[in-house]
């Protein structure tokens, strides 16, 4: 009893002691990303401190179930910002809100380089809606999150993503439930209609 006690306070000591401000984490991000040599480290342990977080989000970060997104070639800092965001609960998840706590400042650097450092291949998508989704995406969409949905350090990446969590994602930014919110997207989601959303989701998806 004692025992596991201290190793509670252990863990919550050393939890304070690494948290650092979110500025200063992004920062360590881009000097890693900068350096080839530290770089190849941070991905090798991303790989070693994720290993169940591919139970859900698939070996190299290729989910294999329809509402949990890829992590595999999105951008490291977008990935490191949302870490932060089910941290902080700005972001709500049953699941990630949780799980999220199990990774040190240091390691969660690391799982967004890792993740960041694997090519996402496209997936299929229904070709009508796609070409009506290549529509609504140049209208709407293709200012923040780029000609190829690639996204950058500011706009997550899009292409390659799963529809079934781009159609869930959209519409709650549109609909300002709380789970997630964001200012730009709702206003860019504002007059989608959910067969348009629908439409988007699957132009994103085949994108390579
Ligand atoms: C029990 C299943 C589960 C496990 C395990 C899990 N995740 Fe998740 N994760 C999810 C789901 C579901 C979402 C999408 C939540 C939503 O709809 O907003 C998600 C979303 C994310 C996102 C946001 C991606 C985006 O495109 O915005 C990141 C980053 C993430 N998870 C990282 C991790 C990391 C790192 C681990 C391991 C520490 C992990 N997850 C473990 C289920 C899981
Ligand atoms: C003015 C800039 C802007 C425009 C225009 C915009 N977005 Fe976004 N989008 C963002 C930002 C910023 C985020 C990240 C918000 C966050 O942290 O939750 C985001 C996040 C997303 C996500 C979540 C990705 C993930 O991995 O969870 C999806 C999906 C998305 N946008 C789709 C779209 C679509 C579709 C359109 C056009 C209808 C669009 N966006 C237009 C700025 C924009």
């Amino acid at each position: 009893m004692m025992r596991g006690l201290s190793v509670l306070v252990g863990l919550f000591i050393s939890a304070t002691a690494f948290a650092q401000n979110p500025a200063a984490l992004q920062e360590r991000l881009k000097s890693i990303a900068a350096d080839p040599v530290a770089l190849r480290a941070a991905v090798d342990s991303g790989k070693k401190v994720t290993f169940f977080c591919a139970n859900c989000h698939g070996e190299d970060g290729i989910s294999k179930t329809p509402d949990v997104p890829n992590l595999a070639g999105q951008n490291p800092a977008y990935l490191l910002e949302q870490i932060r965001k089910f941290g902080s609960g700005e972001r709500k998840d049953a699941f990630m809100q949780g799980l999220i706590k199990v990774l040190k400042d240091d390691e969660r650097v690391q799982a967004a380089a890792y993740y960041a450092s694997i090519p996402v291949p496209p997936s299929r998508a229904d070709a009508s809606l796609a070409a009506r989704g290549k529509e609504l995406y140049s209208r709407n969409c293709v200012r923040c999150h780029g000609e190829q949905a690639r996204g950058n350090e500011l706009y997550p990446r899009l292409a390659g993503q799963k529809v079934p969590y781009l159609q869930t994602s959209i519409t709650r930014y549109r609909d300002g439930t709380g789970i997630r919110n964001n200012q730009l997207m709702a206003i860019a989601t504002g007059n989608l209609k959910n067969e348009e959303i629908v439409a988007v989701a699957n132009y994103l998806t085949q994108l390579p």
